[in-house]
């Protein structure tokens, strides 16, 4: 019988996941469809229900439901857990259903795209303290990175996660700037820099080490503001597409235990990113 699949979030018209994963079904001949569902808060629960009646094998979620699913779910991925947070839900053999996080998974799997698997050892920076960088902190502990500093405007949050991981130091924007030249890999994970957003650089890049990695999350723009500078100093960048391709490629594989073709597909958006420009 045919699967199908489906994103929920609000807003949820502009998300490239349906065009992404219809596209590999096609690709791997998999009977299968992923539509975009426009789900407000207070139809979480019943969507859910619905799911469950209609028989969906899994779905994504993206904001403003990826902590408030928790209570919804039967069972929770070690990581998911830590993050408190999910953007994937399987649907098991039985009928119960899971929660996993593959956001901060997907980043590291496009990092390591890049810049190979043998450079664990470096300083890391994380450049903010929300959720994405919450799940991208945690998942860099789990994939052997263990030198990690989270720099943000609000230290406080900052604080929060290097507790949580339990290693780690948290520091000011201003201190980071003043250290940077120690950092071998740099994470960019604000809101800083996105498409009509005006604010654009978290922190001054001039003392940025010689040939270090700078990566961000955001990826529309491709270039980004933090990228540019980065590279005007002499960084290897990572943009933030392999991160958005990634995520949905761990997705798939929990859902239909095979691993899409992620290369493809990112030459495929980033022609369509740039034809936007
Ligand atoms: P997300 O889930 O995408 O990570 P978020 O949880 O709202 O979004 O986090 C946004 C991040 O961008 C935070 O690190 C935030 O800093 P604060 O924790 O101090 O709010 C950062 N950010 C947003 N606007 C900023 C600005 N104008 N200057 C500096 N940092 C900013």
């Amino acid at each position: 019988m045919k699967k199908w699949f489906a994103v929920i979030g609000d807003p949820i018209a502009h998300s490239k996941s349906p065009s992404m994963h219809n596209y590999w079904f096609d690709e791997m001949n998999i009977d299968a469809a992923y539509i975009p569902i426009h789900v407000k808060s207070e139809g979480l629960e019943s969507a859910i229900a619905s799911f469950k009646t209609l028989g969906a094998s899994g779905w994504n979620v993206t904001i403003p439901h990826k902590q408030a699913i928790l209570p919804f779910l039967d069972e929770l991925d070690s990581l998911a857990e830590k993050m408190g947070a999910v953007n994937t839900v399987v649907r098991l053999p039985d009928g119960r259903l899971k929660g996993y996080n593959t956001d901060g998974a997907g980043f590291v799997h496009s990092l390591e795209e890049v810049i190979g698997t043998d450079k664990k050892k470096q300083e890391v920076l994380l450049i903010g303290a929300g959720g994405a960088a919450r799940g991208i902190a945690f998942a860099l502990q789990q994939f052997g990175y263990h030198n990690i500093t989270i720099t943000n405007r609000t230290v406080g949050k900052a604080e929060e996660i290097v507790s949580e991981l339990g290693e780690g130091e948290a520091v000011a924007l201003e201190a980071a700037e003043q250290t940077l030249d120690k950092f071998g890999i740099l994470i960019q994970s604000t809101s800083a820099g996105l498409a009509n957003s005006e604010f654009k650089l978290p922190l001054s890049l001039e003392k940025l080490q010689e040939g270090a990695i700078a990566a961000d999350i955001v990826y529309n723009p491709l270039m980004t503001p933090f990228l540019a500078e980065a590279q005007k100093q002499g960084a290897e960048i990572v943009n933030g597409l392999g991160m958005f391709v990634h995520q949905g490629a761990i997705a798939f594989n929990h859902w239909l235990g095979q691993y899409p073709n992620t290369n493809n597909m990112i030459k495929k958006l980033t022609d369509e990113l740039e034809q936007l420009v």
